[in-house]
Parts: structure tokens; C-alpha cells; sequence
């Protein structure tokens, strides 16, 4: 079994993104790097960190008109990724023309609500009927879309596999049983979100501001 565990490299310098990586990379199965590392380290970013040897993960939430979304995909696939994020809600033509533009071996999955929206935020955006459901409604439209799958949280991916027996499903905001913390009430243990049907675990903070990544990547790794 490959290891599921992508590091969030949500560091702000170069050299101690890559030295983290580095020092952990027999732990995790790849490293995911976000909208903010982009765009303060661009493409040589991305260069540095892929010579560590581990599949590259560009989280870059792409929205806007098919066009231009397809025009960024091509501009990206020099980095060869193994997995690129665009926003459901930019509409079917925008998933579709993405996928079409995304290279063979890059598996493109959609964010269908972010986390940081509740109910009341969604229905002053003119969405009416809850986070829930527009989870699904949005994941239903990214499998007709033909994208590889979607990012979602591990309490919502037990039921969107149960629709999509094929999904690609991305889980962040993992927190490891002895990690948890009262401020993070809606999370759930890497292990249970793989049992769930999770093809990737996202996790970031637990290992980064670990005292010791390493262990704690390990004992990570240990539990799945
Ligand atoms: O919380 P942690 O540091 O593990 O987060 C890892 C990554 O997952 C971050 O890059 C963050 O942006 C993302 N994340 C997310 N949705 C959440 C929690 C975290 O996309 N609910």
C-alpha cells in the first residue's frame, strides 16, 4: 500500500519547507503545497521541493472562467503534479475544460464547500439548504464532470464515497487521537478517515509543529 499522507508544506520559507520535507520523507506518500507557497516561490518552488523525489500535490483552489482555468492547467503541467485543486462551484464547462487541460497522470479534484464556511455564510452567498447539501450537490457535479474526485472533511466522505465508489477523495483537517485540542471540534483521526473511504490525508500542523516530525509523521503512519 502506497502511504496516503501528504504533508502540507504551509511554511513560509523555502529552505524550511524543504528541509522539513526532507527530514520526513520516508514517512509520507507526498507533499502538498497551497495557493500561499505558490505565490511567494512560483514554479522554482515547486522545482526545489520535487527534487526531494515524492508526488507533488498544488493546491490552488483554480476558479474562474473555463478559459482561463484550462490556460492556468497548462501552465502548471511543466511540474508535472499529481494532484491539482479547482472550485466546484466555478461550474461544469470550468471542471470539465480543467480535466481536458490537466495532464495524464495529474489527477484534478474539486473543493466543494470550504470549512470556513458555515450555513449562514452559504445562504448570504444565495445558497439556501445547509453545507451538507451543497457538499453533495457540488460532488454529484465534479463526478459528472468527469474530475478525479474531491476535497472534503472526514465526516462527509463516508457518505460521498457511498455515491461515488470510484472517487479520488482528499481529507484534510486530520487530527491524530493524542493531538486533538478544544479548539478543533470537527475533526477526525487519520485512521478513521481512511477507513472511510479517504484516498489521501492531508495533514499539516501535526507534523510541522511537531517537537519531532519524524516521530510524529511515524506514529502517524503507524496507526493506518
Ligand atoms: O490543519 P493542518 O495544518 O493539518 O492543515 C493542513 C492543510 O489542510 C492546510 O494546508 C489547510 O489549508 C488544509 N485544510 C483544509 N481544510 C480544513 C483544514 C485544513 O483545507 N478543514
Amino acid at each position: 500500500m502506497t502511504n496516503p499522507i501528504y504533508l502540507a508544506l504551509d511554511l513560509p520559507r523555502l529552505d524550511a519547507a524543504i528541509a522539513l520535507a526532507q527530514k520526513v520523507r520516508g514517512h509520507v506518500g507526498g507533499l502538498k503545497l497551497g495557493l500561499e507557497f505558490f505565490c511567494a516561490h512560483g514554479h522554482h518552488g515547486v522545482h526545489e521541493v520535487a527534487k526531494i523525489g515524492l508526488p507533488i500535490f498544488l493546491d490552488l483552489k483554480l476558479h474562474d472562467i473555463p478559459n482561463t482555468v484550462a490556460a492556468a492547467m497548462q501552465s502548471i503541467h511543466v511540474l508535472e503534479p499529481a494532484i491539482v485543486t479547482v472550485h466546484a462551484s466555478g461550474g461544469r464547462a470550468m471542471m470539465e475544460d480543467a480535466k481536458a487541460a490537466a495532464g495524464e497522470n495529474c489527477k484534478v479534484v474539486a473543493v466543494t464547500v470550504l470549512t470556513s464556511l458555515d450555513d449562514a455564510d452559504l445562504l448570504r452567498t444565495g445558497v439556501p439548504g445547509g453545507a451538507h447539501d451543497q457538499c453533495l450537490r457540488l460532488a454529484d457535479l465534479a463526478q459528472e464532470a468527469g474530475l478525479d474526485g474531491i476535497v472534503c472533511s472526514g465526516q462527509e466522505v463516508g457518505a460521498i464515497h457511498a455515491r461515488w465508489k470510484k472517487g479520488f477523495f482528499v481529507v484534510p483537517g486530520l487530527r491524530p487521537e493524542e493531538g486533538r485540542s478544544a479548539d478543533q471540534k470537527r475533526t477526525v483521526t487519520p485512521r478513521a478517515a481512511r477507513d472511510a473511504g479517504a484516498s489521501v490525508l492531508v495533514i499539516g500542523r501535526p507534523i510541522s509543529r511537531a517537537e519531532d516530525p519524524v516521530m510524529a509523521a511515524r506514529a502517524i503512519e503507524g496507526t493506518l
